[in-house]
């Protein structure tokens, strides 16, 4: 009997103890197979509960283009929730004006909003924005890069003028904008830079090559630039969603540099809701995450797995779901 004892005494609790260990991995897993941010961003979120947030944004200057609409606006809205500065740019004065009385419903004061009306293309009006900018609140504390377009088309068919369409707004305008407020904040020897990049600006996406292509090199721009700033102080944030809900696909380019892809695929597959990402983005930014990922799975999973095994990637798990897309669109099927 005792025989009996002493075994179940030293079986019994390794045997639960190997339960509670398979149980808390299982949870652990769920957890990470549910989770629409990657781990730099987790961390962000554990760290920065609301008070930290409003005291990280209070006062701060922050100047956000592609205000108009989609991630832009939602940012706007989700920041108007603190007591700071927010400076709405893009080019339909008429939609900042109401992101405006939409960031005034949410509590923020009407004098800290302004809308800037700009064209990212007009590199030449940059020195007059940013002295508005400046002469209305006295500094620059963030810029957030955000205005871009999408592309449809395969490359095989689409005009040299899309590709350069492309960078010269995703690309040459986040460029242009940034080395137009670097002065103020070098000088001022702080400040955060945001580049809204994509997980397409990680792994590519086919039908979407001059896009990929302009997201890649909002990588390497703002990757490079984050350790010449190191020294100056000031923090560089490339920020890479997966499929958001918003109207991208409206003014997507096509392979016809005059027309627009137009067709509204908020409702096509899976998205992140566009309130979640904000929320998501403004803790990354508070807690000056050097580069997130936010997204919904499986996108995430597969840009992990696109980064640290490539060839695992591009092999087997890519090929059949790039494939799919290339069908859809030359079956005229709505792509996201
Ligand atoms: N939605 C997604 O799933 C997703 C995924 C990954 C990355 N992103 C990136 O997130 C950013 C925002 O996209 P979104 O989804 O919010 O798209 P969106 O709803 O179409 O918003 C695009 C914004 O860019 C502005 N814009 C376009 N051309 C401009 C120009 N020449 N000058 C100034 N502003 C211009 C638009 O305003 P006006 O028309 O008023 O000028 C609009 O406010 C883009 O950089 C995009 O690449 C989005």
């Amino acid at each position: 009997m005792s025989g009996l004892a002493s075994i179940l005494s030293s079986y019994l609790p390794c045997c639960v103890s190997n339960h509670l260990y398979i149980i808390s991995l299982s949870l652990l897993i769920w957890k990470l197979a549910h989770l629409d941010h990657d781990l730099s961003v987790l961390w962000a979120t554990l760290t920065y509960p609301s008070w930290r947030l409003q005291r990280y944004f209070s006062g701060k200057v922050i100047w956000i283009t592609g205000a108009s609409s989609g991630l832009g606006r939602a940012l706007a809205l989700q920041l108007s929730n603190y007591p700071c500065k927010i400076v709405l740019s893009a080019r339909r004065a008429a939609e900042l004006t109401k992101v405006k009385a939409e960031c005034e419903d949410n509590g923020a004061d009407p004098e800290s909003v302004m809308v800037l009306p700009m064209d990212s293309l007009e590199f030449g009006k940059l020195p007059g924005l940013v002295s508005e900018v400046l002469e209305r609140f006295g500094t620059i504390d963030i810029l957030v890069n955000n205005a871009g377009r999408s592309q449809r088309s395969l490359a095989e068919d689409t005009e040299l003028a899309v590709d350069k369409g492309i960078m010269e707004l995703n690309y040459f305008g986040y460029v242009a904008h940034t080395k137009a407020v670097l002065p103020t904040m070098i000088a001022n020897k702080t400040g955060t830079v945001v580049a809204l990049s994509s997980l397409t600006g990680k792994m590519g996406t086919p039908c979407s090559t001059a896009y990929a292509a302009s997201k890649h090199a909002v990588m390497g721009f703002f990757s490079s630039l984050r350790m010449e700033l190191y020294s100056h102080g000031i923090n560089v944030c490339t920020v890479c969603p997966g499929p958001v809900r918003s109207n991208i696909s409206l003014h997507s380019f096509t392979e016809d540099v005059t027309k627009e892809y137009n067709q509204d695929v908020q409702d096509v597959g899976r998205k992140q809701e566009t309130d979640r990402f904000a929320y998501l983005m403004s803790v990354a930014l508070a807690a000056r995450v050097p580069e997130s990922w936010i997204s919904i799975q499986p996108y995430l999973l597969l840009t992990y797995i696109a980064q640290y095994l490539p060839s695992v990637y591009q092999s087997f798990l890519f090929s059949r779901g790039a494939q799919k897309r290339i069908k859809k669109f030359k079956n005229k099927e709505c792509l996201y």
